[in-house]
């Protein structure tokens, strides 16, 4: 869980990676031609390394293309907000992240998405280590119904450890970390059913860091909570990007303007021949050129109120 640890494709295909991976990002060699202009002084802050290099992605339920167009490159500590109007793609595109499809009958994508480098959906990746290290909560908190304890040790126990002392390390770590522990360290045996929905979602978000992931997805995680509970979810993500990615849906523009350092612009277009409806990305950009300096006539109509 450590800041410094590099994630490396190891293990999550069985000969130990493909060539070449893990150097996604190389920072350009300096021109030493060019006299040093005054701007080039001021050193602009080196993008971070790539954790996702999506080119080209479409996905596909049967024969209906869903989504298609989607390029774009998620960076390590960053949260990426996605956002656009209802039946764009946005769930669709965040479960390509963790292969969370592959458990929908019939839906396929088309196009490329590497983590670190490595073909996600390459046949000998490991879609059970994949969506380890990259793990998801949900719009509607779901804990299992078990005790507090239960839920945030179930993963861990699935992985193996067994140890009392080192699942109680990891349960008081994984809470401290969601911003619960202080509210129900003297209740960890009681029911999870008996929490209020925003303690579920901390618990949500607890249980997904207590099998240690690189990369958490939360699809609308604040959309069945008050202002009050969205504000520590908000808090809570913006304290953990330093050790996660963290890649958002969120429905709430000032959501995606408050947290996200880059966001992703999905809307739908109808072929007017077939009438069929298709979710595309409009634009990706840093989060203050979305909402500020968007390049997209669309994306202007959107964040402005004129569409959706
Ligand atoms: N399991 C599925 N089977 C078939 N079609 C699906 C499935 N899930 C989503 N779709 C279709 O794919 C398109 C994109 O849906 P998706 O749920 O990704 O949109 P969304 O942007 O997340 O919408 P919302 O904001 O309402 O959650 C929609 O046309 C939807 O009907
Ligand atoms: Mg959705």
């Amino acid at each position: 869980m450590s800041t410094d640890a590099v994630v490396t494709p190891e293990g999550l295909v069985p000969t130990g990676g493909l060539p070449g991976a893990g150097t996604v990002s190389v920072a350009p060699a300096p021109d030493l031609h060019e006299p040093l202009a005054a701007a080039s002084v001021v050193a602009e802050p080196e993008p971070a390394p790539v954790v996702f290099d999506v080119s080209d992605l479409s996905v596909f339920y049967g024969d209906y293309r869903a989504v298609r167009d989607v390029s774009m490159r998620i960076r390590r500590n960053e949260i990426t907000g996605f956002i656009g109007p209802s039946g764009c793609g946005k769930t669709t595109v965040l479960r390509c992240f963790n292969r969370m499809n592959d458990l929908i009958e019939g839906a396929r994508v088309q196009g490329r998405l590497d983590y670190h480098g490595v073909d996600l959906y390459a046949p000998d990746v490991n879609a059970v280590e994949v969506r380890r290290r990259i793990g998801m909560v949900f719009q509607k908190p779901n804990p299992f119904p078990k005790s507090i304890y239960d839920n945030v040790a179930y993963g861990p126990r699935i992985a193996g450890t067994k140890k009392r002392s080192e699942l109680d390390d990891i349960v008081e770590r994984s809470l401290q970390r969601a911003a619960l522990w202080d509210e129900v360290k003297d209740r960890l045996k009681s029911s999870a059913l008996g929490m209020s929905g925003g303690q579920q979602q901390r618990l949500c978000i607890a249980r997904a860091i207590a099998v240690d992931p690189e990369v958490i997805l939360m699809d609308e995680p604040c959309s069945a909570l008050d202002p009050i509970a969205t504000a520590r979810i908000e808090d809570l993500m913006k304290e953990i990007k330093t050790d996660y990615t963290i890649v958002i849906v969120t429905h709430n523009m000032q959501q995606a303007a408050r947290v996200s350092d880059a966001t992703a612009f999905f809307s739908t277009e109808v072929n007017p021949d077939s009438d069929v409806r298709t979710g595309l990305l409009v634009e990706f950009d840093r989060t203050a050129t979305i909402f500020s300096n968007p390049h997209d006539q669309r994306t202007e109509n959107y964040i402005t109120g004129r569409f959706g």
